[in-house]
């Protein structure tokens, strides 16, 4: 299967999102890629949901919303209602992940589940079945710019031959440290979405390497 690329908005020009937004939706982008930090889960605060309401008015592309909260089910309508086309939550946040990710498919939006870079893959094999998307995140999450962990490779590969074995239709999305360089190696490893922040919003020329990514050369 072709994978995905999911710029992460974080990395933007927050002074001026628009201009971000425009690059991404005539880009060789498939998704953008929102984090929301509550800075309890997360030391980090992001952005709520005025924002993401804003930022759906302009964008083209599905809005792949990754919640690094504590208690997602308290906001799970509002995340729908604010433009949610794809929405995580952390594994390590959910007490009931069962009940949680039903109710996000129940508001019509794809659901995902994140794992923390600690958190082993095999603590999935009963939720697979009722998911669209596994998250696995290849830094600590809570930060824009920080060190890809080469440990991520194996996480991968273990969780693409559970994905396979059973036979499920759920995506791998890689978030953190995400660059040209090591993309191809996760597309390899089984990965099918890659999310990018920094190296796509620091480059010289952004729409140019997301194409680099979509493409990977
Ligand atoms: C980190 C976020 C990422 C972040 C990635 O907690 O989940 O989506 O924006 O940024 P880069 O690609 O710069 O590591
Ligand atoms: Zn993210």
């Amino acid at each position: 299967m072709e994978h995905l690329v999911s710029p992460s908005l974080l990395a933007a020009n927050f002074a001026n999102l628009e201009n971000d937004i425009v690059m991404v939706n005539r880009s060789e982008a498939d998704w953008l890629h929102l984090d929301i930090m509550d800075g309890v889960f997360v030391p980090n605060i992001s952005i709520g949901f005025p924002v993401i309401k804003a930022v759906k008015k302009v964008a083209a592309k599905p809005l792949d919303v990754h919640l690094m909260i504590i208690e997602p089910d308290r906001y799970l309508t509002r995340f729908s209602e604010a433009g949610a086309n794809i929405l995580t939550v952390q594994y390590e946040a959910c007490t009931h992940l069962n009940r949680t990710v039903t109710e996000v498919r129940n508001l019509e939006m794809k659901a995902g589940v994140a794992l923390n870079p600690h958190t082993p893959v095999s603590l999935l094999k009963n939720i697979l079945p009722y998911i669209d998307m596994v998250l696995i995140m290849t830094v600590n999450p809570g930060f824009g710019g920080q060190l890809f962990i080469k440990e991520s490779y194996n996480k991968i590969s273990e969780l693409r031959k559970m994905i396979d074995a059973g036979g499920y239709n759920v995506l791998i999305e890689v978030d953190g440290g995400i660059d040209t360089m090591n993309a191809p190696k996760l597309i390899e490893s089984g990965a099918n979405v890659l999310v990018a922040g920094n190296s796509v919003f620091s480059s010289v020329d952004p729409s140019n390497t997301i194409r680099k990514l979509k493409r990977l050369i």
